[in-house]
Protein backbone atom coordinates (compact mmCIF):
# COMPACT_ATOMS: atom_id res chain seq x y z
CA UNK A 1 0.00 0.00 0.00
CA UNK A 2 1.35 3.20 -1.05
CA UNK A 3 0.55 6.92 0.49
CA UNK A 4 1.42 7.87 -3.53
CA UNK A 5 -0.99 6.99 -6.11
CA UNK A 6 -2.25 8.04 -9.65
CA UNK A 7 -5.92 9.47 -10.02
CA UNK A 8 -7.31 11.69 -12.77
CA UNK A 9 -4.06 11.12 -14.51
CA UNK A 10 -1.75 13.10 -12.47
CA UNK A 11 0.19 11.43 -9.06
CA UNK A 12 -0.99 12.11 -5.58
CA UNK A 13 0.53 12.13 -1.81
CA UNK A 14 -2.68 11.73 0.04
CA UNK A 15 -5.48 13.98 -1.26
CA UNK A 16 -2.64 16.32 -2.53
CA UNK A 17 -1.77 16.87 -6.17
CA UNK A 18 1.83 16.77 -6.79
CA UNK A 19 1.37 19.06 -9.13
CA UNK A 20 -0.51 21.49 -6.67
CA UNK A 21 2.44 21.00 -4.50
CA UNK A 22 5.31 21.94 -7.17
CA UNK A 23 3.33 24.89 -8.34
CA UNK A 24 2.79 25.97 -4.49
CA UNK A 25 6.33 25.39 -3.63
CA UNK A 26 8.62 25.03 -6.82
CA UNK A 27 10.87 22.04 -7.02
CA UNK A 28 13.10 20.59 -6.25
CA UNK A 29 11.01 19.55 -3.36
CA UNK A 30 10.53 16.56 -0.72
CA UNK A 31 7.43 15.57 -0.53
CA UNK A 32 6.15 13.54 3.14
CA UNK A 33 2.83 11.57 3.82
CA UNK A 34 1.79 11.51 7.52
CA UNK A 35 -0.19 9.00 6.95
CA UNK A 36 2.87 6.72 5.13
CA UNK A 37 5.17 7.53 9.11
CA UNK A 38 2.64 7.01 11.22
CA UNK A 39 1.44 3.18 9.52
CA UNK A 40 4.97 2.17 9.70
CA UNK A 41 5.87 3.64 13.23
CA UNK A 42 2.27 1.79 14.36
CA UNK A 43 3.18 -1.74 12.83
CA UNK A 44 6.37 -1.56 14.86
CA UNK A 45 4.69 -0.58 18.17
CA UNK A 46 1.76 -2.71 17.65
CA UNK A 47 3.91 -5.87 17.17
CA UNK A 48 6.17 -4.91 20.48
CA UNK A 49 2.54 -5.09 21.77
CA UNK A 50 2.79 -5.04 25.74
CA UNK A 51 5.94 -6.66 25.96
CA UNK A 52 7.85 -4.20 27.26
CA UNK A 53 10.64 -1.98 25.51
CA UNK A 54 10.78 1.48 23.32
CA UNK A 55 10.31 1.76 19.19
CA UNK A 56 13.61 4.28 18.73
CA UNK A 57 13.36 6.18 15.12
CA UNK A 58 16.68 6.83 13.85
CA UNK A 59 16.48 10.30 13.69
CA UNK A 60 19.20 10.26 10.70
CA UNK A 61 16.74 8.67 8.39
CA UNK A 62 14.59 11.73 8.42
CA UNK A 63 15.22 14.72 11.00
CA UNK A 64 13.06 17.10 9.59
CA UNK A 65 11.09 18.84 12.85
CA UNK A 66 7.67 18.23 10.98
CA UNK A 67 8.63 14.52 10.88
CA UNK A 68 9.94 14.31 14.43
CA UNK A 69 6.75 16.33 15.99
CA UNK A 70 4.71 13.55 14.28
CA UNK A 71 6.36 10.33 15.61
CA UNK A 72 6.32 12.19 19.19
CA UNK A 73 3.20 12.66 19.15
CA UNK A 74 2.20 9.11 18.72
CA UNK A 75 4.69 8.35 21.89
CA UNK A 76 8.05 7.26 19.94
CA UNK A 77 11.39 6.66 20.85
CA UNK A 78 14.28 8.71 19.28
CA UNK A 79 17.56 6.93 18.21
CA UNK A 80 19.86 9.72 18.04
CA UNK A 81 23.89 9.99 17.07
CA UNK A 82 24.70 13.53 17.58
CA UNK A 83 23.72 16.54 20.16
CA UNK A 84 22.47 18.23 17.21
CA UNK A 85 19.68 15.49 16.47
CA UNK A 86 19.04 15.48 20.76
CA UNK A 87 18.03 19.08 20.08
CA UNK A 88 15.72 18.31 16.94
CA UNK A 89 14.00 15.81 19.29
CA UNK A 90 13.88 18.07 22.20
CA UNK A 91 12.44 20.79 19.88
CA UNK A 92 10.07 18.52 18.76
CA UNK A 93 8.11 17.80 21.46
CA UNK A 94 10.22 13.98 22.52
CA UNK A 95 10.50 12.39 25.47
CA UNK A 96 14.11 12.35 26.57
CA UNK A 97 13.78 9.08 28.70
CA UNK A 98 12.66 7.79 25.60
CA UNK A 99 16.04 8.11 23.44
CA UNK A 100 19.08 6.25 22.86
CA UNK A 101 22.16 7.88 22.25
CA UNK A 102 24.19 5.74 19.62
CA UNK A 103 27.20 6.98 17.74
CA UNK A 104 31.13 6.46 17.82
CA UNK A 105 32.37 9.40 18.40
CA UNK A 106 30.21 11.62 20.94
CA UNK A 107 31.93 14.55 22.75
CA UNK A 108 32.38 15.24 26.61
CA UNK A 109 29.58 18.28 25.49
CA UNK A 110 27.55 16.23 24.29
CA UNK A 111 27.26 13.25 26.82
CA UNK A 112 27.04 16.10 29.32
CA UNK A 113 23.86 17.12 27.69
CA UNK A 114 22.52 13.67 27.37
CA UNK A 115 23.07 13.57 30.82
CA UNK A 116 21.11 16.97 32.06
CA UNK A 117 18.09 16.24 30.01
CA UNK A 118 17.83 12.60 30.81
CA UNK A 119 18.55 10.03 28.31
CA UNK A 120 17.15 6.53 28.19
CA UNK A 121 20.40 5.09 28.18
CA UNK A 122 23.71 5.48 26.61
CA UNK A 123 24.88 3.14 23.89
CA UNK A 124 28.44 3.19 23.97
CA UNK A 125 30.70 1.53 21.48
CA UNK A 126 34.33 1.79 22.82
CA UNK A 127 35.90 1.39 26.18
CA UNK A 128 37.56 4.91 26.39
CA UNK A 129 34.14 5.75 25.50
CA UNK A 130 32.87 4.38 28.47
CA UNK A 131 35.96 5.91 30.89
CA UNK A 132 35.19 8.93 29.02
CA UNK A 133 31.16 8.88 30.29
CA UNK A 134 32.33 8.02 33.47
CA UNK A 135 34.61 11.03 33.92
CA UNK A 136 31.60 13.38 32.76
CA UNK A 137 29.16 12.02 35.14
CA UNK A 138 31.53 11.96 38.05
CA UNK A 139 31.65 15.56 37.22
CA UNK A 140 28.20 16.30 36.71
CA UNK A 141 27.80 14.13 40.00
CA UNK A 142 25.68 11.55 38.10
CA UNK A 143 24.86 8.00 37.46
CA UNK A 144 24.81 7.18 33.39
CA UNK A 145 22.43 4.50 32.43
CA UNK A 146 24.62 2.32 29.44
CA UNK A 147 24.42 -0.37 26.77
CA UNK A 148 27.36 -1.89 25.26
CA UNK A 149 27.25 -2.39 21.35
CA UNK A 150 28.80 -5.04 20.63
CA UNK A 151 29.64 -6.02 16.95
CA UNK A 152 28.55 -9.63 16.51
CA UNK A 153 30.63 -10.41 13.63
CA UNK A 154 27.59 -11.43 11.19
CA UNK A 155 27.21 -10.41 7.64
CA UNK A 156 24.28 -8.52 6.96
CA UNK A 157 24.61 -9.03 3.53
CA UNK A 158 23.87 -5.43 2.31
CA UNK A 159 25.76 -3.00 0.65
CA UNK A 160 29.26 -2.97 2.14
CA UNK A 161 28.86 0.98 2.91
CA UNK A 162 25.76 -0.04 5.50
CA UNK A 163 27.04 -2.69 6.54
CA UNK A 164 28.26 -2.69 9.99
CA UNK A 165 28.27 -5.56 12.09
CA UNK A 166 31.05 -7.64 11.08
CA UNK A 167 34.84 -7.19 12.81
CA UNK A 168 36.42 -5.84 10.45
CA UNK A 169 33.73 -2.77 11.08
CA UNK A 170 34.74 0.63 13.23
CA UNK A 171 31.62 -0.01 15.16
CA UNK A 172 30.89 -1.53 18.59
CA UNK A 173 33.15 -3.92 20.82
CA UNK A 174 34.16 -6.96 19.46
CA UNK A 175 31.32 -9.61 21.53
CA UNK A 176 34.68 -12.08 22.76
CA UNK A 177 35.58 -9.17 24.39
CA UNK A 178 32.37 -7.07 25.98
CA UNK A 179 32.47 -9.32 29.20
CA UNK A 180 35.21 -7.55 30.56
CA UNK A 181 33.59 -3.71 29.65
CA UNK A 182 30.75 -5.23 31.60
CA UNK A 183 32.40 -6.21 34.82
CA UNK A 184 34.07 -2.70 35.07
CA UNK A 185 31.27 -1.09 34.00
CA UNK A 186 28.93 -2.81 37.32
CA UNK A 187 31.83 -1.82 39.41
CA UNK A 188 31.67 2.07 38.49
CA UNK A 189 29.59 4.18 41.13
CA UNK A 190 29.11 6.41 37.92
CA UNK A 191 27.69 4.01 35.40
CA UNK A 192 24.51 1.60 35.50
CA UNK A 193 24.81 -0.96 33.14
CA UNK A 194 21.35 -1.42 31.77
CA UNK A 195 21.49 -3.19 28.25
CA UNK A 196 23.29 -4.51 24.97
CA UNK A 197 23.06 -3.33 21.32
CA UNK A 198 24.10 -4.29 18.44
CA UNK A 199 23.29 -2.84 14.62
CA UNK A 200 24.46 -5.10 12.14
CA UNK A 201 23.69 -3.16 8.86
CA UNK A 202 20.77 -1.16 7.14
CA UNK A 203 18.46 -2.41 4.37
CA UNK A 204 18.47 -5.93 5.24
CA UNK A 205 15.69 -7.75 3.67
CA UNK A 206 16.40 -11.24 4.82
CA UNK A 207 15.38 -11.64 8.51
CA UNK A 208 18.16 -14.23 9.41
CA UNK A 209 21.08 -12.09 9.85
CA UNK A 210 19.14 -10.22 12.40
CA UNK A 211 17.90 -13.68 14.36
CA UNK A 212 21.99 -14.79 14.01
CA UNK A 213 22.89 -11.27 15.81
CA UNK A 214 20.36 -12.31 18.65
CA UNK A 215 21.13 -15.48 19.28
CA UNK A 216 24.94 -14.36 19.45
CA UNK A 217 23.27 -11.39 22.39
CA UNK A 218 21.33 -13.78 24.04
CA UNK A 219 24.46 -16.42 24.75
CA UNK A 220 26.12 -13.12 26.16
CA UNK A 221 23.08 -11.29 28.11
CA UNK A 222 22.95 -14.83 29.96
CA UNK A 223 26.61 -15.13 30.40
CA UNK A 224 26.34 -11.92 32.16
CA UNK A 225 23.73 -12.89 33.93
CA UNK A 226 25.81 -16.11 35.88
CA UNK A 227 28.42 -13.45 36.55
CA UNK A 228 25.42 -11.98 38.73
CA UNK A 229 24.69 -8.63 36.09
CA UNK A 230 21.37 -8.48 34.70
CA UNK A 231 20.39 -6.45 31.90
CA UNK A 232 16.80 -4.55 31.29
CA UNK A 233 16.84 -4.40 28.04
CA UNK A 234 18.69 -5.52 24.41
CA UNK A 235 18.33 -3.50 21.14
CA UNK A 236 18.91 -5.08 18.26
CA UNK A 237 19.42 -1.66 16.16
CA UNK A 238 18.25 -0.50 12.85
CA UNK A 239 14.83 -1.76 11.36
CA UNK A 240 14.12 -3.63 8.13
CA UNK A 241 14.90 -3.08 4.64
CA UNK A 242 12.17 -1.55 1.93
CA UNK A 243 10.96 -2.24 -1.38
CA UNK A 244 12.90 0.03 -4.28
CA UNK A 245 12.46 -1.77 -6.57
CA UNK A 246 10.70 -5.69 -6.25
CA UNK A 247 12.80 -6.38 -2.69
CA UNK A 248 10.12 -8.39 -0.51
CA UNK A 249 11.37 -7.36 2.48
CA UNK A 250 9.93 -9.88 5.47
CA UNK A 251 6.63 -8.36 7.50
CA UNK A 252 7.15 -6.36 10.93
CA UNK A 253 5.02 -8.38 12.91
CA UNK A 254 6.46 -11.79 11.81
CA UNK A 255 10.22 -10.21 12.08
CA UNK A 256 9.41 -9.33 15.74
CA UNK A 257 7.46 -12.30 16.43
CA UNK A 258 10.80 -14.43 15.77
CA UNK A 259 12.32 -11.98 17.91
CA UNK A 260 9.99 -11.82 21.14
CA UNK A 261 9.85 -15.87 20.68
CA UNK A 262 13.84 -16.24 21.19
CA UNK A 263 13.42 -13.47 24.11
CA UNK A 264 11.67 -16.13 25.69
CA UNK A 265 10.70 -16.00 29.47
CA UNK A 266 13.59 -13.92 30.13
CA UNK A 267 12.82 -10.49 31.75
CA UNK A 268 14.48 -8.39 28.98
CA UNK A 269 12.55 -5.01 27.49
CA UNK A 270 13.54 -4.61 23.54
CA UNK A 271 14.36 -1.99 21.83
CA UNK A 272 14.35 -1.15 18.24
CA UNK A 273 15.72 1.90 15.79
CA UNK A 274 14.13 1.52 12.60
CA UNK A 275 14.70 4.44 10.26
CA UNK A 276 14.65 3.80 6.44
CA UNK A 277 11.47 1.57 6.93
CA UNK A 278 9.39 4.15 8.45
CA UNK A 279 10.43 6.96 6.21
CA UNK A 280 11.85 5.57 2.98
CA UNK A 281 8.65 5.10 1.26
CA UNK A 282 6.95 8.10 2.90
CA UNK A 283 8.96 10.97 0.59
CA UNK A 284 9.17 11.43 -2.94
CA UNK A 285 11.37 13.75 -4.29
CA UNK A 286 9.86 16.33 -6.94
CA UNK A 287 11.90 17.72 -9.70
CA UNK A 288 11.45 19.56 -12.83
CA UNK A 289 12.89 18.51 -16.47
CA UNK A 290 15.15 21.48 -17.23
CA UNK A 291 16.77 20.50 -20.77
CA UNK A 292 16.67 17.72 -22.87
CA UNK A 293 20.22 17.08 -24.12
CA UNK A 294 21.01 14.02 -26.89
CA UNK A 295 24.75 13.00 -27.26
CA UNK A 296 25.88 10.35 -29.36
CA UNK A 297 24.50 6.93 -27.78
CA UNK A 298 23.16 8.72 -24.41
CA UNK A 299 19.56 10.62 -23.83
CA UNK A 300 20.10 13.11 -20.83
CA UNK A 301 17.40 14.88 -19.12
CA UNK A 302 19.10 17.50 -16.90
CA UNK A 303 16.80 18.24 -13.83
CA UNK A 304 16.49 20.97 -11.39
CA UNK A 305 17.76 18.07 -8.44
CA UNK A 306 20.97 16.58 -8.12
CA UNK A 307 23.36 14.90 -6.08
CA UNK A 308 23.18 17.47 -3.43
CA UNK A 309 19.61 16.87 -3.29
CA UNK A 310 20.01 13.03 -2.85
CA UNK A 311 23.35 11.60 -2.73
CA UNK A 312 22.28 7.82 -2.53
CA UNK A 313 22.57 6.67 -6.33
CA UNK A 314 25.87 9.05 -6.34
CA UNK A 315 27.36 7.13 -3.33
CA UNK A 316 25.62 3.66 -3.07
CA UNK A 317 24.86 3.36 -6.50
CA UNK A 318 21.25 2.96 -5.06
CA UNK A 319 18.11 2.72 -7.39
CA UNK A 320 15.15 4.66 -6.56
CA UNK A 321 12.07 4.71 -9.31
CA UNK A 322 11.49 8.10 -11.03
CA UNK A 323 7.91 8.47 -12.28
CA UNK A 324 6.26 11.13 -14.37
CA UNK A 325 3.87 13.36 -12.08
CA UNK A 326 1.44 13.40 -15.34
CA UNK A 327 2.27 10.53 -17.17
CA UNK A 328 2.05 11.48 -21.16
CA UNK A 329 0.94 9.46 -23.93
CA UNK A 330 4.46 9.94 -25.85
CA UNK A 331 6.80 6.87 -26.47
CA UNK A 332 9.26 5.64 -23.87
CA UNK A 333 12.65 5.85 -24.81
CA UNK A 334 15.68 5.54 -22.25
CA UNK A 335 17.24 8.83 -20.37
CA UNK A 336 20.07 9.00 -17.89
CA UNK A 337 18.22 11.65 -15.00
CA UNK A 338 20.96 14.12 -14.41
CA UNK A 339 21.47 16.99 -12.32
CA UNK A 340 23.34 20.32 -12.91
CA UNK A 341 26.41 19.48 -10.65
CA UNK A 342 29.88 19.77 -12.45
CA UNK A 343 30.37 15.79 -11.55
CA UNK A 344 30.28 12.50 -13.82
CA UNK A 345 28.65 11.05 -10.55
CA UNK A 346 25.88 13.34 -10.47
CA UNK A 347 22.75 11.19 -11.54
CA UNK A 348 19.55 10.27 -9.92
CA UNK A 349 18.89 7.82 -12.50
CA UNK A 350 20.26 5.74 -15.69
CA UNK A 351 17.96 4.10 -18.75
CA UNK A 352 14.87 4.98 -17.33
CA UNK A 353 12.12 4.58 -19.79
CA UNK A 354 10.13 7.47 -19.98
CA UNK A 355 8.20 10.16 -22.36
CA UNK A 356 10.04 13.16 -21.37
CA UNK A 357 9.46 16.87 -22.51
CA UNK A 358 11.18 19.87 -20.93
CA UNK A 359 9.35 21.37 -18.26
CA UNK A 360 7.58 18.12 -16.90
CA UNK A 361 7.63 16.99 -13.50
CA UNK A 362 9.11 13.98 -12.29
CA UNK A 363 9.17 12.23 -8.42
CA UNK A 364 11.79 10.22 -7.55
CA UNK A 365 10.44 7.64 -5.18
CA UNK A 366 11.16 5.89 -1.74
CA UNK A 367 12.86 9.00 -1.22
CA UNK A 368 11.53 9.47 2.47
CA UNK A 369 15.04 8.17 4.28
CA UNK A 370 18.20 9.40 3.88
CA UNK A 371 17.71 11.74 1.26
CA UNK A 372 17.02 15.42 2.71
CA UNK A 373 19.47 14.29 5.58
CA UNK A 374 21.99 13.46 3.50
CA UNK A 375 21.76 16.85 1.19
CA UNK A 376 24.38 19.22 1.43
CA UNK A 377 24.96 22.95 -0.32
CA UNK A 378 27.87 21.55 -2.76
CA UNK A 379 27.94 24.13 -5.96
CA UNK A 380 26.20 26.08 -3.62
CA UNK A 381 22.67 25.35 -3.95
CA UNK A 382 20.11 25.96 -1.78
CA UNK A 383 18.87 22.55 -0.20
CA UNK A 384 15.20 21.66 -1.43
CA UNK A 385 11.81 22.69 0.01
CA UNK A 386 10.35 20.13 2.70
CA UNK A 387 6.45 19.27 2.50
CA UNK A 388 4.34 17.33 4.43
CA UNK A 389 0.86 15.81 3.13
CA UNK A 390 -1.59 15.28 5.41
CA UNK A 391 -4.62 14.66 4.15
CA UNK A 392 -5.84 17.40 2.30
CA UNK A 393 -3.39 19.57 3.56
CA UNK A 394 -0.28 20.17 2.92
CA UNK A 395 2.35 21.99 5.25
CA UNK A 396 5.44 23.61 4.38
CA UNK A 397 8.32 22.14 6.95
CA UNK A 398 11.17 23.34 5.67
CA UNK A 399 11.65 26.33 3.64
CA UNK A 400 13.45 26.17 0.75
CA UNK A 401 17.23 28.03 1.61
CA UNK A 402 18.03 31.10 0.08
CA UNK A 403 21.46 32.83 -0.84
CA UNK A 404 21.64 34.23 2.33
CA UNK A 405 20.81 30.82 4.26
CA UNK A 406 24.35 29.76 1.79
CA UNK A 407 26.46 32.50 3.07
CA UNK A 408 25.10 32.55 6.91
CA UNK A 409 28.38 32.56 9.14
CA UNK A 410 31.08 33.52 6.34
CA UNK A 411 32.80 36.42 5.99
CA UNK A 412 35.06 38.08 3.31
CA UNK A 413 38.33 39.30 4.47
CA UNK A 414 40.01 42.82 4.00
CA UNK A 415 42.91 43.22 1.41
CA UNK A 416 46.07 41.42 2.17
CA UNK A 417 48.36 44.35 4.39
N1 LIG B 1 20.75 2.41 14.54
C1 LIG B 1 22.03 2.63 14.21
C2 LIG B 1 23.05 2.55 15.25
C3 LIG B 1 22.37 2.95 12.89
O1 LIG B 1 23.65 3.16 12.57
C4 LIG B 1 21.36 3.03 11.89
C5 LIG B 1 21.68 3.37 10.51
C6 LIG B 1 20.02 2.80 12.29
C7 LIG B 1 19.76 2.47 13.62
C8 LIG B 1 18.88 2.88 11.33
O2 LIG B 1 18.92 1.83 10.42
P1 LIG B 1 17.70 1.59 9.39
O3 LIG B 1 16.48 1.18 10.16
O4 LIG B 1 17.46 2.87 8.68
O5 LIG B 1 18.18 0.52 8.49
N2 LIG B 1 22.67 6.41 4.31
C9 LIG B 1 22.46 5.00 4.05
C10 LIG B 1 22.00 4.28 5.29
C11 LIG B 1 22.96 4.42 6.45
C12 LIG B 1 22.47 3.76 7.70
C13 LIG B 1 23.31 4.14 8.87
N3 LIG B 1 22.86 3.63 10.13
C14 LIG B 1 21.48 4.86 2.88
O6 LIG B 1 21.02 5.86 2.35
O7 LIG B 1 21.20 3.74 2.44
Amino acid sequence: MSEFSYRQGSLWAEQVSLEEVAERFGTPTYVYSRAHFERQYQAYAEALGSHPGLICYAVKANSNLGILSLLAQLGAGFDIVSGGELERVLLAGGDPSRIVFSGVGKTADEIRRGLEVGVHCFNIESEAEMRRLEQVAAECEAVAPISLRVNPDVDAQTHPYISTGLKENKFGVAINSALDVYLYAARSPHLRVTGVDCHIGSQLTEVAPFLDALDRLLMLVDTLSAEGIQLEHLDLGGGLGVRYRGEEPPVVADYLQAVLERIGERQLGLILEPGRSIAANGGVLLTRVEYLKHTEGHNFAIVDAAMNDNLRPALYQAWQDIVPVTPSDGEDTLWDIVGPVCETGDFLGKNRALALREGQLLAMLSAGAYGFTMSSNYNSRPRAAEVLVDGENSYLVRTRETFDDLVRGETPVPEKV
